[in-house]
């Protein structure tokens, strides 16, 4: 591969990477616009009120001259100093109840934008939570959390003062081409005429501007997505030096992100002069057109008036075409979030679902055919049962299937093909909290979240006490060392545990997972990265987790393979070989190979 050629695939690379699910060609959608109503609606008394504040604020602005006007006109000259008085007093009022009117709309829509953010993050944060891990295993994760807090930020102003403007400013419109109409119809008409022609130019700029308001979304969520990854990673970016690397495509994304807003801002700036010079023409075609070709009559006040009226006729009409603009930009956020809450929740409790009573621990595969993508198998016609209390060790070669049959059993994933039993009933008939709270899983990385210590053991079980917590690090001897710690157990950690070592890490997640007493237990690789001196530490604790529990070991070493009651050898998308450790040995298979393989090693 030449220089070129490897550029040139970097590029494709870099662009597929961080360019997946923003669908620009999705045609507009009255669906969008529908849904988002769903949730104006609902404050639909308060935005009736705040646009009847605004009318009547206006108004009362508008009687201020006329009190003025009338009080210098008429009252001065006949000394009337009781109307004056009156006037001066009425104008006080006009002026404080219309500016209290004005803060009461401002008020009002400001709470009710803000609202319907929080009324549609929850939902979205809602869907999201409901989501299959298939979800989040496809997607960069910066994608996902712009569309929670930045956009649904951007479609507050639109959904509550963008409403409230386009009614107003409608009304405006009517008002205005009814006082034109009453001074002089034909020349409204000639006024009129200049609509088409500012709406089809409109309407010709509209795909275009969609689609540059679209590119905005999609730059700005790819420079998201790629901070976000690289905040993630920015351990492995130094470790590996990459800084530079990393630095040219950040500086490469943001660029785009900046043209593309660039680009929109020009388009949107087209509409304007547009307005302004329709406008003219249409003043200048009033005079042109309705005097010396159609021979309106028409008096010189006449003409004064509709020279002013035309003018403030383009007023709503370019505050509209502004609102249109907004909208536009809106729509493609509010694109991005309800395509998210249109996301299919794969894994749903099915609509006959009952709670699954209390866990005996009769696990089942029943002829079970598994793949991720179509066509791909990853487990085939997997049949076995294990019996209440047992514990197996799941062994077998990296990619055998090992973790997708432990993520078939708590039904992250449903099965292609069979069914997957616990205590004789289906995993997919029980709702998904009966069946899940019952179960405890440990990764190999446990996920530590922000807070204290005992913030981490509670979220296996809130209503755990400080006792029980204490307990349950005894248990599995973590006790030592938060007793060490500044605080104990109220020490702070970070997210993602930056402050704890691996294994004390671990020794948390462990205590997380006695708290929840859960009657399944599964271990994906949980105590390899502990060392050989902690694991033997935590061996105790493990050994008290299992006991009474059926239980799921996927582990290398062969300490912790040999206690299990159950060994299989995942293969090939089957099990190739079960039995006891001894069992298995002696037939010399592919357990024996990995014994002797192992053996070698130490
Ligand atoms: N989310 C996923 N999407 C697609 N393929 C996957 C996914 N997770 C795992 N696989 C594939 O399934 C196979 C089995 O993976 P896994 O069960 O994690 O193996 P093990 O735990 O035994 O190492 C692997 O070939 C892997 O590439
Ligand atoms: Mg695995």
């Amino acid at each position: 591969m030449n220089n070129e050629q490897r550029t040139a695939n970097n590029k494709a690379k870099t662009r597929n990477k961080f360019d997946v699910d923003e669908t620009l060609e999705t045609p507009f959608s009255l669906h969008h616009l529908k849904r988002a109503f769903v949730y104006i609606k609902r404050h639909s008394t308060k935005l009736l009120l705040s646009m009847l504040a605004s009318v009547i604020a206006s108004v009362l602005q508008l009687s201020v001259p006329q009190m003025l006007q009338y009080a210098i006109d008429v009252s001065v000259i006949n000394g009337n100093y009781k109307e004056i008085a009156l006037l001066t007093v009425g104008t006080a009022v006009a002026i404080f109840v219309s500016l209290f009117l004005m803060r009461y709309r401002m008020w009002t829509t400001t709470k009710v934008g803000q609202d319907i953010i929080y009324e549609i993050r929850s939902d979205l944060f809602q869907h999201m939570q409901k989501l299959p891990f298939t979800y989040y295993d496809n997607r960069p994760h910066g994608k996902i959390l712009i569309r929670v807090v930045q956009y649904v930020n951007s479609v507050s102003n639109l959904l509550s003062n963008g409403i409230i403007d386009f009614f107003l400013e409608l009304l405006n419109l009517l008002l205005i081409i009814g006082f034109m109409l009453r001074t002089s119809p034909p020349l409204t008409l000639v006024c009129l005429a200049g609509m088409p022609v500012f709406f089809a130019i409109v309407f010709a700029i509209k795909p275009i501007q969609r689609k540059s308001w679209q590119n905005v979304s999609n730059k700005n969520s790819n420079l998201n997505s790629y901070a976000a990854e690289s905040v993630n990673g920015m351990r492995i970016t130094q470790i590996f030096a990459r800084e530079e690397k990393n630095e040219e495509i950040f500086e490469k994304l943001a660029m785009l992100a900046r043209k593309a807003h660039f680009r929109a801002g020009l388009i949107a700036n087209l509409v304007q002069p547009c307005v302004e010079n329709i406008s003219q023409i249409i003043f200048s075609g009033i005079y042109v057109v309705g005097i010396l070709v159609l021979r309106v009559p028409a008096t010189f006040g006449t003409l004064m008036a509709m020279g002013n009226y035309s003018w403030r006729f383009w007023q709503p009409i370019n505050r509209l075409s502004q609102i249109y603009n907004e909208f536009m930009n809106t729509i493609a956020y509010l694109e991005r979030i309800f395509e998210t809450m249109d996301e299919q929740v794969l894994i749903d409790n099915a609509p006959d679902a009952v709670e699954m009573p209390e866990i005996n621990g009769e696990v089942t595969f029943d002829n079970v055919t598994f793949s991720y993508e179509p066509g791909k198998n990853i487990l085939e016609n997997l049949s076995f049962t294990i019996k209440p209390g047992t514990s197996i060790a799941l062994v077998g070669p990296t990619g055998a299937g090992k973790t997708t049959i432990v993520n078939l059993i708590s039904r992250f994933y449903d099965v292609t093909n069979g069914r997957v039993l616990i205590d004789g009933r289906a995993v997919d008939s029980v709702t998904l909290r009966s069946l899940r709270s019952q179960m405890g899983i440990m990764l190999q990385d446990s996920f530590i979240f922000s807070g204290t210590i005992a913030d981490n053991i509670r979220y296996g079980r809130l209503d755990a006490t400080n006792e029980e917590i204490a307990a349950a690090c005894k248990v599995v001897r973590a006790d030592e060392f938060i007793s060490k710690a500044e605080n104990g157990y109220d020490t702070k950690v970070k997210e993602h545990g930056g402050n704890l070592s691996q294994g004390q890490k671990q020794l948390i997640a462990f205590a997380r997972t006695i708290i929840a007493n859960p009657r399944i237990l599964i271990l994906d690789e949980a105590t390899s990265a502990i060392d050989t001196k902690t694991e033997a530490y935590v061996q105790a604790g493990i050994n008290h987790l299992l006991s009474g529990r059926t239980s799921f070991i996927i582990a290398h070493r062969l300490s912790t393979i040999r206690e299990c009651d159950l060994i299989m050898y995942v293969k090939d998308g089957g099990i190739s070989e079960q039995g006891t450790h001894d069992e298995l040995l002696a037939k010399k298979g592919d357990y024996y190979a990995m014994y002797n393989a192992q053996l070698m090693e130490n």
